[in-house]
């Protein structure tokens, strides 16, 4: 079993780490004694996440406003962050947009290439500005690094999301990614997973459980287990991912939903 402060001495970039699940990873990677590069387009999120973090937590914290869309921007947060720290242990590509509710064929080029950009090439691209520095990582042995990508279970189940078809093609290319670059860095003793959250109570749902009640009612889905997921929760699988327990789990899709997918599939 991992010790207290497991993750001492390792750095944990998250991006999208202003709201929602991100400002939670921060939080609870720092609870294990990680320092942080935390990344989003939105610096007061930012800010309020670090805040948050120094409320219990003495990491040292890198906060860098980039679009991960935008390959010259998450290059040079590569150069920031080597810069300051010696590694990235824990990479989680978790900045992601929904580009509001369009069948899939009807959707504008402007919202495809906005979700795509965000959720397919963001990833896309830090993961490549990323990984040479994680291979040479001998130091943390025996996984040098690891990476963590959040996706959605609209990436696997999706007939329940008729209104967000780009999203759920996003979401199932970035999966698609995980199982591909597990395979591509497995030698290097980077392990690579996805976790795909069902519903939960985020500012993507504008923090608003009843929002997600009408979503679930007009599929007529009734959740196994009767409850919107907590954003603490995903924290927790990550972290989970991020300890000794995980190091021989890769390319693995890790759903996290309440049985969401399960009761999609009854119908
Ligand atoms: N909340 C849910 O129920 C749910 C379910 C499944 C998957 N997800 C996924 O979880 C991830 C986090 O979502 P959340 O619910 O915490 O939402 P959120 O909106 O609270 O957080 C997303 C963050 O990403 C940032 N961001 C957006 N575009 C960016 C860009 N181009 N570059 C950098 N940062 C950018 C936003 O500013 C925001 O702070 C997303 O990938 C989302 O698709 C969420």
């Amino acid at each position: 079993m991992d010790n207290e402060r497991f993750l001492e001495g390792k750095v944990a970039l998250i991006t999208g780490a202003g709201s929602g699940f991100g400002q939670k990873m921060a939080i609870t990677f720092a609870s294990k004694g990680a320092d942080l590069v935390l990344n989003d387009v939105n610096m007061e999120g930012l800010e309020e996440t670090r805040d948050l973090v120094l409320k219990s937590n003495n990491s040292k914290i890198l906060l860098i406003k980039a679009d991960v869309s935008d390959s010259k921007q998450v290059d040079d947060m590569a150069r920031q962050t080597f810069d300051t720290f010696d590694n990235v242990f824990l990479l989680v590509n978790n900045a992601g947009i929904d580009g509001g509710l369009y069948t899939a064929l009807k959707a504008k080029e402007e919202v495809y290439d906005k979700v795509f950009g965000v959720n397919v090439k963001g990833p896309l691209n830090v993961t490549k500005a990323f990984f040479r520095r994680m291979k040479r990582q001998k130091q943390f042995e025996p996984v040098r690094g690891k990476i963590i990508n959040i996706a959605s279970t609209a990436g696997t189940q999706n007939g329940h999301n008729p209104m967000l078809g780009i999203y759920s093609a996003s979401k199932a290319a970035l999966i698609a990614f995980t199982r591909i670059w597990a395979l591509e860095l497995g030698s290097s003793n980077i392990t690579v997973n996805s976790i795909s959250p069902g519903v939960f109570l985020t500012p993507i749902y504008n923090n608003d459980p009843k929002l997600i009640r009408q979503f679930l009612d007009s599929r007529n889905v009734k959740l196994p287990i009767d409850k919107i997921g907590e954003a603490q929760w995903v924290a927790d699988l990550a972290l989970f991912l991020a300890s000794s327990t995980a190091d021989y789990i890769t390319g693995q899709n890790l759903i996290i939903d309440g049985g969401l997918t399960l009761s999609v599939n009854k119908l």
